[in-house]
């Protein structure tokens, strides 16, 4: 006889509050037996409350996935595939994420799309132990020629997990080119950063790309633009495109610390055609500070960087970086010139995020409007009772 895990009257509420994370404190009872799996859950008057994945090591004990009544099988996970790829429907992209875990109501699942291939992170214990189901509904759903496991996210560790990265079923080529709005760039999805590339970014970068469109200003004049953090350039390759449209010549200069990253940007650029970016190695720090002093002055700036903060005591640390680069990219902006920010730390929560411009516009002598509030890509849907979902946040930023 299986027994429930039982949770306590705070593990309930957060269930209730739609929050599907019951922590270790949370949990008055382990379910019999206690291996890692989908296990039925109760109050702890023992009223039945739902199913969650188990994960019998980790600090987030339970994942809610269903309701007390749903069968879990096959099925299940085929149908919840479907729905999450036909909520992706319309997207002018052959790169994209089809299931944004919690965002999509299947805990600790992450599938992104390249082209042919899907690459699939199991990021929980109680996941992996229906490892078989889940990538049988992936082929099912999504009929791929090959699927990645990237099991190698440092998050696996925290579930007792080994990290591994895997061809299951198919075949997976090394390196491919995907597109994105009429972009085309090269990703390998089985060592590039994340699952291959920042997908999360695909629409600001199609709003970056508009904006150099309509950046058109003194008749002549280059239409001015850096993308900073820019990885292969993607960033990049919209605002040289979208700068071109407007019958503007481009001046873009793409930065990055990595000669690696800066060599795939120069092979996607050539793969679209694009001549004329300035790929830049260097420290942005440096860069901005040395371009700030000299007087330098951009149509576009986009600030990507890599996650200040990768845990919460480092969230002072990470806001003064934040304030760095945005002072200086501020002061850099021509009249009329926009700054598109971003920040991925989860652990800087938007309303910081937001107070860290304010405090760096105070100090920039600049006159600025805060034009847009933005966010990570439509495929990643970011739950408002799960902040955990909307890690990414930016802005859009005008110099009056
Ligand atoms: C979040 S990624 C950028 C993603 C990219 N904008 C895109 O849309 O594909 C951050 C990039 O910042 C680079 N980086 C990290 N620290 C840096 C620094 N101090 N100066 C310049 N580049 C840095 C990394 O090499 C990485 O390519």
């Amino acid at each position: 006889m299986s027994r429930p895990a039982v949770v306590s009257r705070r593990g309930s509420a957060r269930w209730t509050s739609g929050h599907p994370w019951i922590y270790r404190s949370d949990v008055v009872a382990s379910p019999e037996p206690a291996d890692a799996g989908v296990v039925a859950v109760a109050d702890a008057s023992g009223l039945p409350v739902g199913q969650a994945l188990w994960s019998p090591t980790s600090e987030i004990r339970l994942r809610r996935l269903a309701g007390p009544g749903e069968t879990i099988d096959a099925e299940w996970w085929e149908r919840r595939l479907e729905e999450a790829a036909h909520r992706r429907g319309g997207i002018d992209a052959t790169a994209y994420r089809v299931v944004h875990a919690e965002g999509d109501g299947l805990p600790s699942l992450v599938v992104d799309r390249y082209g042919p291939v899907a690459v699939v992170q199991l990021l929980s214990a109680g996941l992996e132990a229906r490892r078989h189901e889940v990538l049988d509904a992936v082929e099912a759903a999504l009929r791929p020629d090959g699927v990645l496991l990237r099991n190698d996210a440092g998050v696996r560790r925290h579930e007792g997990l080994p990290l591994a990265v895997e061809v299951v079923r198919g075949q997976v080529p090394d390196a491919l080119t995907v597109e994105e709005h009429g972009i085309r760039y090269r990703v390998e999805p089985a060592t590039g950063q994340k699952t291959g590339a920042f997908l999360d970014q695909r629409e600001n970068r199609r709003l970056a790309g508009r904006l150099a469109a309509g950046a058109a200003g003194r008749v002549g004049d280059p239409i001015r633009c850096l993308d900073a953090f820019a990885f292969h350039g993607s960033f990049a390759l919209h605002l040289s495109v979208g700068a071109r449209t407007s019958g503007a010549h481009p001046d873009i200069v793409a930065l990055d610390q990595s000669a690696d990253a800066l060599m795939r940007g120069r092979e996607n650029a050539s793969l679209n055609d694009i001549e004329g970016i300035r790929w830049v190695e260097a420290n942005a720090f440096d860069f901005l500070r040395a371009a700030a002093a000299d007087g330098d002055r951009y149509d576009l700036v986009v600030l990507d960087p890599p996650a200040f903060a990768k845990r919460r005591e480092s969230v002072p640390a990470a806001l003064r970086g934040y304030k760095e680069i945005n002072l200086r990219a501020m002061r850099l902006l021509r009249r009329g010139g926009r700054l598109l920010t971003f920040s991925c730390s989860y652990h800087v929560g938007r309303p910081s995020f937001l107070e860290m411009l304010g405090s760096a516009a105070a100090d920039s002598g600049r006159d600025l409007v805060l034009e847009r509030v933005l966010g990570a890509s439509a495929d990643h849907p970011e739950l408002l009772t799960v902040p955990e979902t909307g890690y990414l946040k930016g802005a859009l930023i005008r110099a009056l």
